[in-house]
């Protein structure tokens, strides 16, 4: 990872806050975005423990103007973007309401957020990746995104959307150096599995045990990997 540009939409706590210190430590240079820029910039101050160099822009991956800001600041400030993994995310309303009951509002912000800013952030940077013929796009979805659960809303759904799109950039990139493939993370221990599994009594993963997955499809390790959906397995598992 030694000085790659690795760009992280939602860092300010939970698996993108892992993600940052865990490419922080690598030796890679960051430009990490979230709407809350006090937790944000604390991130920023914890990686930087490591020697990083870190770029921290509060920005909302929902707003077009924040999206090109965020972008257009990273290429200026390091020239490049080597990694992207689009972590951003939201749970919509807590307790997660049934479709029939579901506000046709909050639907929309859901599948905004997690969905049409996973393409318009991807969509910014992937020229300058093309230009290089290198680079590695990281969906983050979910199991929710793979089978429908009852009341997984929006969410779920934004996540099938997610899958689709990350298999279908992958397709069109195919004869390229530009790899995309997704994550599911498995549940963890983080402020938005708190909100979607209020009662939960079961033992979780903490994000930072479960990075390696991201770190390998980030580094040149996986040139072969295109259009896959990896799962994460916590640290200490087989
Ligand atoms: N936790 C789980 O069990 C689990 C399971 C499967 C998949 N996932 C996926 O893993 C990823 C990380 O989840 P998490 O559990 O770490 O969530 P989290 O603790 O809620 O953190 C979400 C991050 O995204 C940021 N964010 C939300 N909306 C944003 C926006 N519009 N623009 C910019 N930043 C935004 C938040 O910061 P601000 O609020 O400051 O913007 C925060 O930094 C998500 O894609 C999630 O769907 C999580």
């Amino acid at each position: 990872m030694k000085n790659k540009v690795v760009m992280i939409t939602g860092a300010s706590k939970g698996l993108g806050r892992a993600l940052t210190l865990a490419f922080a430590k690598a030796g890679a240079k960051l430009a990490i975005c979230a709407r809350t820029s006090e937790n944000l910039q604390l991130v920023k101050k914890e990686a930087e423990l490591f020697g990083a160099e870190v770029l921290a822009i509060t920005a909302d991956v929902s707003n077009a103007r924040d999206v090109e800001r965020f972008v257009a600041t990273t290429e200026n400030a390091f020239g490049r973007i080597d990694v992207l993994i689009n972590n951003a995310s939201i749970l919509g309303p807590s307790p997660m309401p049934m479709l029939l009951d579901y506000p046709e509002e909050d639907f929309a912000e859901v599948l905004r957020v997690n969905v049409v800013s996973v393409f318009s952030v991807a969509r910014r940077v992937l020229p300058g990746m093309l230009e290089r013929n290198e680079g590695s796009i990281i969906n983050v979805t979910s199991e929710a995104g793979n089978t429908g659960y009852a009341g997984w809303g929006a969410y779920g759904i934004s996540k099938f959307a997610v899958e689709g799109l990350t298999e279908t950039w992958a397709d069109e990139l195919r004869h390229t150096n530009v790899r995309v493939n997704m994550v599911d993370p498995g549940e963890m221990n983080t402020d938005m599995h708190r909100l979607a599994v209020p009662d939960c009594d079961y033992p979780l993963a903490n994000p930072e045990d479960i990075v390696d997955v991201f770190l390998h499809l980030a580094s040149s390790d996986s040139a072969e990997m295109h259009g896959q959906r990896l799962e994460a397995q916590p640290e200490g598992d087989a």
